[in-house]
């Protein structure tokens, strides 16, 4: 075993993500309230965080007190714009003081536009699947942008378009919860609309404020075929790896949107990003499965010997993040990168610590290759809201007891700690949190 420590280079962000209704509690307004009064999610949102009650504040002084120096937060557009003729000024104000306590903290902010949800008066004019909802998310992305230029110029218009379009559209988890072959092609619409309002965001926030970063978070998922000696396992790997991932980042680099029922052209989106945000979480095994006709005969699984989670939702498989950020590098060289989410559940922090070391140590590896990563966001700071599966899955740094608003420090608050004080990581840290993988990580 070597003594070691790895370093980033100055000015790296290190920071944690959230978004609006997951953390802050009484949005009455979106399509997830609406969702979660139809009962199709696990348990309600309710307080969440309690961002909204003012208890950002204590959560952005634990940020700061333990080293971050960066917060990724979204807005939420239905208490911006609660319906379509009024913008509310007092939740423009409330978000204003929210990013200036996070600059008086030292923390700069990273604020995304649209994370999953919509206002309820979207929604019922059919949210993305209409054509309508590029100029109204231009307008409603330069209101929020005037109010809050003035303590950030870094944006992330849409978060996961892939995993919305997805998710409501096609497995049905999500709202709408339309699914089928008619889903398919709504997905597609979607999938367009967001690029056109993309690109029409792109163009807005940079005729406000020359200086801004504008990007989006992609959840890229690598895949690998199960078997490597079967043809219809390679075919499959192929299908859905390119139907879950490819929509968005072919469309920034040729203008063209290539999806499993047809290209379509916008071109108006080409290289409209400033930086890649990247959503990493694992990787997926593919196999062809004749009695899956739903997922269109694949099947997507964890291999039995994986490392999991605690509901089996993610495998710890830190190459892969490795494997994402060549892949990010190949198809845009010298785009700026930002992992903008990566971590995993579990509410007795047994393996994120872990996760937490291996996944950096990839992000290091990445950064040696003089790749442009600029920073790192952990899902997440707290305990927070996960969408249909409700309370049931723990991602925070720190826990939360929900019924009492208490934060219950984790071990792993402190490795991420060291992590950002010494901008670096050392086989002294993975020796106190994570010994079980000291001498893989630094072996010697
Ligand atoms: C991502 C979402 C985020 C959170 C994590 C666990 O897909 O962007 O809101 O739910 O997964």
């Amino acid at each position: 075993m070597a003594e070691a420590t790895i370093h980033f280079p100055k000015g790296f962000l290190w920071g944690c993500a959230t978004a609006a209704h997951q953390v802050e509690g009484n949005n009455t307004n979106n399509n997830w309230y609406y969702w979660e009064e139809q009962g199709r999610t696990r348990h309600k949102a309710g307080l969440a965080c309690d961002w909204w009650g003012g208890r950002w504040r204590e959560d952005m002084d634990r940020a700061a007190e333990t080293g971050q120096n960066t917060h990724r937060l979204s807005i939420e557009w239905s208490r911006i714009q609660p319906t379509p003729d009024r913008w509310d000024e007092d939740a423009l104000e409330r978000y204003r003081a929210m990013l200036r306590g996070m600059n008086e903290r030292g923390i700069t902010p990273l604020v995304t536009l649209h994370h999953f949800s919509d206002p309820l008066w979207l929604f019922e004019q059919d949210s993305w699947e209409n054509e309508t909802v590029v100029p109204l998310f231009e307008k409603y992305v330069r209101k929020a942008v005037e109010a809050l230029k003035e303590y950030t110029n870094l944006w992330c218009t849409i978060n996961e378009p892939n995993v919305y379009a997805l998710n409501g559209y096609v497995a049905g988890d999500f709202p709408t919860g339309k699914s089928g072959h008619k889903g398919m092609n709504l997905a597609m619409r979607v999938l367009v609309n967001m690029l056109r309002a993309h690109a029409a965001a792109y163009k807005a926030i940079h005729e406000i404020q020359r200086e801004a970063r504008v990007g989006y978070a992609l959840h890229y998922r690598p895949m690998v075929a199960a078997r490597s000696w079967m043809p219809l396992d390679a075919l499959m790997r192929n299908i859905q790896y390119k139907g879950i991932n490819m929509a968005f980042p072919t469309a920034l680099r040729t203008g063209v949107m290539q999806s499993p029922l047809g290209n379509v052209r916008v071109p108006e989106v080409k290289g409209l990003q400033d930086y890649l945000g990247l959503n990493y979480y694992s990787v997926d095994t593919v196999k062809f499965d004749l009695f899956n006709p739903k997922e269109l005969f694949a099947r997507r699984y964890y291999p039995a010997h994986a490392d999991l989670s605690a509901t089996k939702f993610i495998a710890n498989i830190p190459e892969g993040l490795f494997d994402s950020l060549q892949w990010a590098v190949k198809t845009y060289p010298d785009l700026p990168i930002i992992i903008t989410e990566n971590g995993v559940e579990d509410p007795d922090d047994r393996i994120r610590p872990r996760y937490l070391a291996q996944h950096i140590q990839q992000v290091w590896r990445a950064v040696n290759f003089n790749w442009p990563v600029k920073g790192y966001y952990h899902w997440s700071l707290i305990d927070n809201f996960e969408w249909e599966r409700g309370w049931t899955q723990r991602f925070g740094l720190w826990g939360l007891d929900v019924e009492t608003q208490a934060r219950i420090r984790r071990p792993s608050v402190d490795l991420y700690a060291e992590i950002c004080r010494e901008n670096g990581l050392s086989s002294e840290m993975v020796r106190k949190y994570a010994p079980e993988v000291l001498e893989k990580m630094f072996p010697g």
